[in-house]
């Protein structure tokens, strides 16, 4: 089929030209003997208004052409005389491909909440607003591949289902095919798991770490953007299930490399998103009210503030508030301590670093002052941790100790040892949250609102 998308047919010079367009009914109105039709087709943030007029074969097709529906126009693009859009096509021929039941469509002209949105979550990529987060998503996606290549990495495959916890939380889920009505038992009790699918217990990949860094350790500069599942039972604006997660991993790199790639990773990508997703921040923008282009601007010109964790709890303690969580050497930093650090004393991005080796996973390279890792956190406004990243312990005994301490089961993972057995060098790199960033970019304040669809507790 021969179209024209909305996008293209703006962008080009087409005024006075035949085109064809299709796409999805908005609105339609009558007026003196006239049809108006808002159509949009996905492809940008502008509709193209449709004009049908009284004497066009068209018109016998406009019975069909309700709200929703889907439909062909064939036209000339003409300067549009009316105030509202530059262009409108005047129609001579209408092929309605699928009606609308207008009385049950759901998307009404008035404005629907992001709540009963996300009860349609099949539909709601027709609304402007999800358009325009859709269309950012996938500019940003594009635009991690983009540095990247620039910058000499190989984007690499990780496992989907592992047999180990990278972050050591234990918050994986289970992967099996054994028959839940019939399962194998070892003893009276536990599931004989040897008699599963692989011969042992697996599960959905909490990260692609352990696998990127081998192949950092041969490939040198690498990164996976892939799914990432935690069976976290946390029902917040700010966690999924399920997330997309960009891990790179640099041989010869130190917590200071690590941080750059990760500053420069965010600006260029603030940069992009103001390139080429212009008209969908000025609608969020417009519409929301919670982001600015000035403030995505500016993340993307300014330094990031560093501060080592030791700092960051003097700062809280001597916040002028109280806050829910009491704040002390050695405790996690919850989310109103990030948001007091960067909303109110940086005013910006901070980088965390040098925490307390028991809130970090055992793969952090120890400081030395025993007591701290080389760990970094990047903390963004309203948003808090979008970024967790470390230099990795490169030092054998130091890592073997280190997972004794933490009870990390050695035996299924010496192949990581290994690592550090033959040919082991410094190493860093990183884990940012896909959909953290798109929330900050966007400013939708539910995370459930940048992914097409969310998986929570509770919720698929
Ligand atoms: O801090 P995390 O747990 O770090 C890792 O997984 C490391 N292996 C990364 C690395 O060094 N290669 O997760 C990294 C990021 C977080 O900063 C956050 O942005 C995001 O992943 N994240 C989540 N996003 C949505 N929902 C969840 N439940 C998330 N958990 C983590
Ligand atoms: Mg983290």
């Amino acid at each position: 089929m021969e179209r024209l998308t909305i996008k293209e047919a703006l962008k080009e010079n087409y005024v006075g030209q035949k085109i064809t367009v299709c796409g999805w009914i908005r609105t339609r109105r009558e007026s003196k003997g006239f049809a108006f039709i808002v159509l949009s087709d996905g492809s940008s943030q502008e509709t193209m208004q449709l004009v049908v007029s009284g004497g066009a074969s068209a018109k016998k097709e406009i019975h069909g052409c309700n709200t929703g529906a889907a439909i062909k126009a064939i036209g000339v693009l003409r300067e549009s005389p009316a105030k509202g859009q530059k262009y409108e096509l005047e129609v001579s021929d209408i092929e309605v491909f699928g009606e609308s039941d207008q009385d049950l469509y759901p998307l009404q002209k008035k404005g629907h909440t992001l709540e009963f949105l996300r009860e349609i979550g099949h539909l709601r990529a027709r609304t402007n607003t999800f358009g325009a987060i859709f269309r950012i998503r996938n500019i940003l996606a594009d635009s991690v591949h983009q540095f990247f290549r620039e910058r000499g990495f190989a984007w690499v495959h990780t496992p989907i289902i592992t047999s180990g916890d990278c972050e050591g939380a234990g918050e994986l889920f289970t992967v099996t095919s054994l028959d839940f009505s019939n399962l194998p038992r070892s003893g009276d009790t536990s599931v004989d798991f040897s008699r599963d699918f692989f011969g042992r217990k697996t599960y959905l990949t909490v990260s692609g770490q352990l696998e990127a860094e081998f192949l950092a350790m041969s490939l040198g500069k690498v990164y996976t953007f892939g799914p990432t599942f935690r069976a976290e039972n946390s029902n917040t604006t700010r966690h999924l299930s399920e997330f997309w997660m960009i891990e790179p991993e640099m041989a010869f790199a130190d917590l200071s490399d690590d941080m750059k790639l990760a500053e420069d990773f965010i600006r260029f990508l603030c940069a992009k998103v103001l390139e080429r997703g212009e008209n969908e921040l000025a609608f969020l923008e417009a519409q929301y009210k919670r982001i600015s282009r000035e403030e995505i601007l500016r993340l993307a010109e300014t330094e990031f503030v560093h501060i080592p964790y030791t700092d960051a709890i003097r700062e809280l303690q001597n916040a002028p508030m109280t806050f829910e969580f009491p704040v002390s050497w050695g405790s996690d930093l919850q989310s109103e301590h990030e948001k007091y650090l960067t909303d109110e004393v940086m005013k910006g991005p901070v980088i965390v670093t040098d925490y307390p080796k028991e809130l970090k996973a055992f793969y952090m390279r120890m400081n030395d002052d025993g007591k701290t890792v080389a760990a970094m956190d990047v903390l963004a406004p309203r948003i808090g941790e979008i970024i967790g990243g470390s230099q990795r312990e490169e030092r054998l005994s130091v890592l073997e100790e280190r997972m004794r301490e933490m009870r990390i089961p050695m035996e299924s993972l010496q192949w990581y040892l290994d690592l550090r057995r033959f040919g082991s060098a410094p190493h860093a790199g990183f884990g940012l949250g896909f959909e953290r960033l798109v929330q900050y970019i966007t400013g939708m304040v539910n995370i459930r609102d940048v992914i097409p669809c969310p998986r929570a507790p509770g919720n698929i």
